[in-house]
């Protein structure tokens, strides 16, 4: 489908021969597992660039706790994992990209411990989880700080490479397209506007949880990604897929740490404020069920109970195994002074994981040529409508690997500098950048959230291109204005997918469709911008 928000091709004006244009062979975008993985793969044989906007270690990789799902155990089978792969994406998981990311995610795994990543033991042989939608226990972690683990270790390895580089606090604005191919980035590295020039470029810029006023993802995930991909013609896929993680903590001031699902997998209950575990009432699967699900029902029961929250009890767990398996949760109740050996703890739902993105083919390629992605922002169809808890880091290391290898293989010819765009643009006057944020955080939090309805989506959507209509068409020079301007473009975009899709699915859930409706949906929605537009703002060659 063609969607048009209201939006310039360029955020910013350009003309090559004016800027400090650097080349490389591969550009990777994002410095989480993800682009690791691919920049180390594609410096087998190429030069590298790793451009970030924050520090290498700044990333939701590195905040991962439950740990990496991979069927690796003597008695687990890759079948198994595929199955509950299939089960928990309600019908839309593409099942080339599940087989191919299960099976040679078991390698990918294998071949992180070669590197030295330390997964817990006990007596010698690896510990694993159970998670949520899991048959069996499959989750390889460290305590739960694993995604802190596989950012260092695959730190290590990349800083090693003589062909990687990296250049940090280095915020990519827009793609550089030259007919329709992408052939390099925009980007501001903290004091002037600058060029990176490319054969192949490779997004992985992680998520968007930002756009929600409850998250728990970092600062960075705004999204930036799937903005530059949509002004550059690059289709995305399941926008409408946003996954919520039933457990963060609720405390006014506190940011929405996540609690992670391995505890529900220790035997965490949740109960409601008098003290009733709820969860049996909504599923057979009760604790442990699909986190659509969980979420969902922690609404309802705190609806029914007239509260703010619910409350995650592990006061019946042995305190030794929980300071042993969970040393992050006790260090953050620590810092709020919570008790949780006495008293259950305050957990709200949350948005996680961004299941839609920029759309992937098996080896990272996307509908632009010369324009890779891997891990979160983009949209492989591995998920499906819901994705099974601790299947991301899998998906970043094997597309990651996939998308560094086939990017490797692009030769193209110098394209010389003599591009130059130039959108009309106002400056920035009077705009709040900070204020328009909040609006969009809290918009997106109430409409576009947990539960979904179409008169509020279609609300939402006319609200955000209202404001889409004046911020998009000033010209900001720092990331804060970017950020904001890419979360606009996605927030838009996300409504009206969700707007479009009548049915309830995975994630997706819509009080006026609660069912789902496999003879009308049991299709992916695509959304890009229109071609026409685009091609009457390419770059002119002067
Ligand atoms: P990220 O790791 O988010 O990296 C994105 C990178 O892109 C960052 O370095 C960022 O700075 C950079 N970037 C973004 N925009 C720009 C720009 N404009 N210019 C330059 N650089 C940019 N998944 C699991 O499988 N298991 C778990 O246990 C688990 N736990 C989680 C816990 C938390 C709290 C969170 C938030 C997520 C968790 N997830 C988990 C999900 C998983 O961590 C992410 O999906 C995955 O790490 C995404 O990796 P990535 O490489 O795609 O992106
Ligand atoms: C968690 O630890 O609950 C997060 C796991 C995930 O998001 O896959």
């Amino acid at each position: 489908m063609n969607a048009h928000v209201d939006s310039p091709r360029y955020l910013v004006p350009f003309d090559l021969r004016r800027l400090r244009v650097l080349e490389t062979d591969v550009l990777v975008v994002g410095s989480g597992l993800a682009a690791l993985r691919a920049a180390i793969e594609a410096s087998a044989s190429r030069r590298v660039v790793v451009l970030t906007k924050r520090d290498v270690m700044e990333c939701s990789s590195r905040y991962a706790q439950g740990g990496i799902a991979a069927a690796i155990h003597e008695q687990d089978t890759l079948e198994s994992h595929i199955a509950d792969t299939l089960a928990t994406g309600y019908g839309l998981c593409d099942e080339r990209i599940v087989r191919a990311v299960v099976t040679e995610g078991a390698d990918a795994v294998r071949e992180l411990i070669a590197w030295g990543a330390a997964f817990d033991r006990r007596d010698g042989a690896l510990e694993f989880a159970l998670e949520g939608g899991h048959s069996r226990p499959r989750v390889l972690h460290r305590g739960d700080e694993t995604g802190l683990e596989l950012e260092r270790t695959l730190t290590r390895v990349a800083r090693r490479l003589k062909n990687v580089t990296f250049l940090e606090h280095t915020f990519a604005v827009d793609l550089i397209t030259k007919g329709r191919v992408c052939r390099g980035v925009l980007f501001h590295d903290g004091r002037q506007l600058r060029a990176a020039l490319a054969d192949a470029v490779i997004l992985a810029t992680g998520g968007a949880g930002q756009l929600f006023r409850e998250t728990t993802n970092p600062p960075v995930a705004t999204g930036d990604g799937l903005g530059m991909a949509y002004r550059a013609g690059a289709e995305l896929m399941d926008l409408e897929f946003m996954q919520f993680h039933p457990t963060t903590l609720y405390l006014a001031g506190a940011s929405r740490s996540l609690i992670s699902e391995a505890v529900r997998g220790a035997t965490g209950t949740l109960r409601d404020r008098h003290g009733r575990a709820f969860m049996k009432d909504y599923h057979p699967m009760g604790d442990l069920a699909p986190r659509d699900v969980v979420s969902r029902s922690m609404l309802q029961q705190m609806l029914k109970t007239r509260d703010t929250q619910v409350y995650l009890d592990i006061t019946h767990l042995p305190r030794a195994a929980v300071k042993r398996q969970f040393p992050g949760l006790v260090a953050l109740c620590r810092r709020f002074g919570l008790d949780w050996v006495r008293r259950p703890l305050p957990v709200r739902p949350a948005a996680h994981y961004m299941i839609g993105g920029v759309r992937v083919d098996l080896n990272g390629r996307t509908t632009v040529p010369g324009l890779y992605a891997a891990g979160e922002c983009a949209a492989s169809g591995f998920h499906g409508a819901n994705r099974l808890a601790s299947n991301s880091l899998l998906e970043c290391l094997v597309l990651g690997r996939r998308a560094g290898r086939h990017a490797a293989g692009i030769f193209r010819r110098p394209m010389g500098k003599k591009v130059a765009g130039h959108p009309r643009l106002q400056p920035p006057d009077g705009i709040d950048v900070i204020d328009l944020r909040n609006s969009l955080k809290s918009l997106m939090w109430r409409e576009v959230g947990i539960e979904r309805s179409g008169p509020r989506l279609v609300e939402a959507d006319e609200r955000m291109s209202f404001w889409a209509s004046y911020v998009m068409q000033v010209a900001f020079d720092d990331p804060v204005g970017w950020e904001l301007q890419n979360l606009v473009t996605i927030g838009v975009l996300m409504a009206r997918n969700a707007a479009q899709r009548r049915e309830s699915r995975g994630v997706h859930y819509r009080s006026d469709f609660p069912a789902r409706n496999d003879r009308t949906w049991k299709k992916h929605i695509t959304i890009k911008a229109d071609a026409a537009r685009i091609a009457a703002q390419q770059p002119r060659e002067s």
